[in-house]
């Protein structure tokens, strides 16, 4: 099938120096979500991809689609139109007609409507394909909204059927009245299509070419119009202003909450936490509030995360427990594991199972073997830490000389005393101690003590009295700023 997604809008109610398409809606633009949906219902054996009517900030749109399919070569399919001048969305559609297949149907989008599922519009494709052969039928998505205002009403007969689409400035006040809008989004035939288009007038109250008005021309050249409606309203809501593009993202995240839910997620307020990708959860999962989960996640059953926490692209296995303001990005860890409060995993943190990295702890391309401990304070970067390891309060791996990284080895049952630097390269044998302060500049052996600090020595010593100053007469004083006075201005004088 043809897919077009009109995207030529200005969107001036968004007040943005952003093109609204690219505005976006937890974390992915607007027209990033279109595309995919596109690219799903067109699969992967098909030889066209989706074309993308551009006109208002053509450049920076045709830069994101380009920077696109160069992350990901499924958008390399993707097409654009240019619509030079915004003359309305019937004119939008013409721009894209030399494109289309006219042995198939075309399927219109819409840049600033993200969030219709592939379900919906698979329903919709199936109602024009109703009929095989020449009378293929033009299917719409309606909606029945409490307040219509601003969308265009779908008119019907007395006996049920389509008979045309008026926009809200041009209805009179029953029309005004019809609660089923028009979404926008319809399948047509292709053939008729080019016809109608091309017969479009500009006589209306807006001076546009409605897209809108094939749906009478189909109702005059006997084309089956059929309807439906997508599952949940959001699906067809589009975004013109902030306020919209807020509401939307609450929708959205309130819908991601309730499927983690029926899942067999606890969430404590499923009106407060974001996702900003994909979260995947086992069962009986525990998540508190005001956490944000961005690109790939996943926790393990029985994993329970704190309030506050940001959570990136990492894996978390079965039953570990993330404390308040943890902060994890590119990160594994494993079973039983015990994160934060206030701990840090960066990229290339890989924890085994049993591990604990306590508060304003960060971990850093590091592997930590099981059963290993970081509780307060300490930096771990670029190292190799084995199992049963305690890493003391204040020890930090100096990784970096500054310019090149170098890497820490601290073998299995090793104590590393409180407030010691690793100065990286560096290896701690397997069951050595590390005395507290130590800065560990060559490798420590196995199973011994290495202390690098001063002897401790205690001394008579007689620890200095404050001087009483003489007390200074108040005339002095007063004559002391006069004259000070004098200075400025002679200098502020002297300037001039
Ligand atoms: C349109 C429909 C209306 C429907 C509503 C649903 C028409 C005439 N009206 O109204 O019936 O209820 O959508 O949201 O179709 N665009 C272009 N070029 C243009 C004009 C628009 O590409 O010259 C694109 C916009 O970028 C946007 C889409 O078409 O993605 C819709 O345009 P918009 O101006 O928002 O239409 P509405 O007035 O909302
Ligand atoms: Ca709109």
């Amino acid at each position: 099938m043809n897919i077009v997604i009109l995207a030529a809008g200005q969107g001036k109610r968004m007040k943005s120096a952003l093109p609204k398409v690219l505005q976006t809606l937890a974390g992915k633009p607007l027209l990033q979500y279109v595309l995919d949906t596109a690219l799903s219902l067109q699969g992967k054996q098909s030889k066209t991809g989706p074309i993308v009517v551009v006109g208002h900030g053509a450049v920076d749109v045709k830069d994101f689609l380009l920077n696109l399919s160069k992350e990901d070569s499924r958008f390399a399919k993707v097409t654009t139109a240019l619509q030079a001048e915004q003359k309305g969305t019937g004119h939008a559609l013409l721009q894209a007609l030399s494109k289309l297949d006219v042995q198939e149907p075309t399927l219109v989008l819409y840049g600033d409507v993200p969030l219709t599922s592939k379900d919906t519009l698979s329903k919709l494709l199936k109602l024009a394909d109703g009929v095989r052969g020449q009378d293929a039928a033009l299917a719409l998505l309606t909606q029945n909204l409490t307040n219509p205002t601003g969308y265009g009403r779908i008119v019907r007969d007395t006996d049920g059927s389509v008979a045309a689409i008026v926009e809200e400035k041009d209805a009179t006040s029953a029309q005004k009245s019809i609660q089923e809008i028009n979404t926008g989004i319809m399948v047509l035939p292709t053939n008729a299509l080019k016809r109608w288009l091309k017969a479009l007038r500009a006589s209306n109250a807006q001076g546009e070419y409605y897209l809108t008005d094939v749906i009478a021309m189909a109702v005059k050249d006997g084309v089956p119009i059929r309807t439906t409606q997508a599952t949940h309203e959001f699906e067809t809501v589009g975004v013109n202003s902030r306020d919209q593009l807020a509401a939307l993202e609450r929708a959205h995240q309130l819908h991601i909450a309730t499927q983690l839910m029926a899942a067999g997620v606890s969430l404590s307020d499923p009106a407060r936490i974001d996702v900003r990708g994909t979260l995947e959860c086992g069962t009986d999962v525990f998540i508190d509030v005001g956490c944000i989960f961005e690109g790939d996640v996943s926790l393990a059953a029985g994993t329970k995360i704190g309030p506050y926490c940001v959570i990136r692209n990492s894996v978390l296995g079965k039953d570990v427990i993330v404390n308040a303001y943890s902060h994890i990005d590119g990160a594994k860890v494993g079973n039983q594991s015990i994160i934060g409060p206030y701990a840090r995993l960066r990229p290339g943190a890989d924890l085994a199972n049993d591990v604990h990295i306590g508060n304003f702890v960060e971990v850093k391309n590091s592997k930590i073997a099981a059963n290993s401990k970081a509780n307060h304070l300490a930096y771990v970067g670029d190292s190799i830490v084995g199992s049963r390891v305690n890493i003391g309060a204040g020890t930090i791996t100096c990784n970096y000389d500054g310019v090149n990284k170098h890497q820490t080895i601290i073998e299995d049952d090793v104590f590393i005393g409180s407030d010691t630097q690793l100065v990286a390269p560096v290896r701690v044998g397997r069951g050595a101690t590390l005395g507290a302060g130590t800065t560990l500049t060559k490798d420590a052996p196995a199973n011994q003590l290495t202390v690098s600090r001063a002897r401790q020595v205690s001394l008579q010593w007689q620890r200095p009295v404050k001087q009483v100053k003489k007390p200074v007469a108040k005339k002095a004083v007063a004559k002391k700023v006069l004259v000070k006075k004098a200075v400025v201005k002679k200098t502020v004088k002297g300037k001039k």
